[in-house]
């Protein structure tokens, strides 16, 4: 026999899908109503899964309404300055919609050692005089998109800490006071494990904890450089894999415990239309926990994640997009505290140039805007959400 909790249960969601339908038509007839779904629907659509029927067809309603003008933090993306510098439609739907950039400042800008090539940061750094930006930058040591001399470093641990501290200290010194804040050390962890990468700089080192000390030194060569800058540690999966979250937590602990000077903490949030919301509800609440900024540092949400060549973008699968892009943000909203928001970042700038499309060869189209610059549902999703 079914308990009372058990029928209340089952007759949830089709209670819920009574108030979203009369909530609907109320919003529909009140003419002052640019909401898809009233705010008080907010919480229950946020936990609902990806396929939920979340009608996003009065849309155009919220067609002058912006992503920094509703958020309470600022929205930002990353992407290369070709795709704002080549085009003017690009370039006005950045200024329009956006007030952060994280700007790519990888290991590879000092592609042989003491020459650097900082052309694509002074880009942005300039760009910022004129269109109010904070700027983030990403990503002081990272084992990819680096120089071989880096990985393949011909001399002692030594002399590799003397030319990343050099590193560290020549890009952020000379952005001192303009880039607010940097990603220090990217994704040292494994994907799911949350034991060590056993990367090209992990292997200089004889054990972990030898490894880890070099990891607190590059944030403490960052802060000597710019003290007021913010310093991030940056990572992956922490949405799926509770070990790897658990992880980085721990590692964050063991900063403030030594006197590691850092302020923030970057989950990546690369997901997928189907990422369970309980994942990222605890790693907002994990995070959030440690006392330190939660940046979503790199959000883009792929409809295809088996990458099938055959996949049809439907009105269906466009529609489960923007319910992930409004769950993304709302849950942000509501489990991490006001004063710990610092912000959310869409990785690339449209579906033309996702790393995914472009590197990756995938079909997909994981972004807010389409290849033509123009706003997929999935932008009015992320509007939605972030109200
Ligand atoms: C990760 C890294 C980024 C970038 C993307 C793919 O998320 O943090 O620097 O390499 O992958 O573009």
């Amino acid at each position: 026999m079914r308990t009372f909790s058990q029928q209340s249960a089952a007759l949830r969601p089709l209670a819920l899908l009574i108030v979203l339908v009369v909530s609907a038509f109320l919003a529909a007839c009140n003419p002052n109503s640019d909401l898809v779904a009233p705010q008080a629907q907010a919480t229950e659509a946020a936990d609902l899964n990806a396929s939920a029927k979340i009608d996003f067809s009065n849309a155009a309603a919220d067609s002058n309404v912006t992503l920094k003008s509703v958020a309470s933090f600022p929205v930002g993306a990353a992407f290369n300055s070709k795709i704002t510098a080549s085009s003017a439609k690009a370039s006005q739907l950045f200024a329009a919609q956006f007030n952060a950039k994280t700007v790519h400042a990888y290991m590879n800008t000092q592609p042989t050692p003491g020459k650097f090539n900082l052309a694509e940061v002074d880009y942005w750094v300039k760009a910022a005089e004129k269109q109010s930006l904070r700027l983030h930058g990403h990503s002081l040591v990272y084992h990819m998109a680096v120089p071989e001399w880096f990985t393949q470093f011909k001399g002692n641990t030594g002399g590799f800490e003397n030319a990343v501290k050099n590193h560290i200290q020549t890009i952020v010194g000379r952005y001192k006071g303009k880039i607010k804040s940097w990603d220090v050390i990217n994704e040292i962890f494994d994907t799911n494990s949350g034991t060590i990468r056993k990367t090209a700089f992990r292997q200089l080192y004889a054990s972990d904890a030898a490894y880890l000390e070099f990891v607190k030194r590059c944030f403490q060569w960052a802060h000597e450089a710019d003290p007021n800058a913010l310093l991030f540690y940056n990572d992956f999966n922490l949405e799926v894999s509770t070990s790897k979250t658990e992880a980085v937590v721990a590692l964050v602990n063991s900063f403030k415990k030594s006197g590691t000077p850092i302020d923030g903490i970057g989950t990546q949030m690369h997901v997928n239309v189907s990422t369970s919301d309980a994942g990222m509800r605890n790693a907002y609440q994990r995070l959030a926990a440690t006392g330190l900024l939660v940046h979503v540092s790199e959000l883009d949400i792929v409809v295809n994640p088996t990458n099938d060549p055959s996949m049809a973008f439907t009105k269906q699968v466009q529609d489960a997009q923007a319910a992930k892009y409004q769950t993304v943000a709302a849950l942000y909203k509501q489990n991490v505290p006001a004063r710990l928001q610092y912000g959310i970042t869409l990785w690339s700038f449209s579906d033309a140039d996702s790393w995914l499309v472009v590197d990756k060869k995938q079909r997909d189209m994981p972004n807010v805007f389409d290849s033509n610059y123009n706003k997929k549902i999935a932008f009015f999703g992320l509007l939605q959400g972030l109200k």
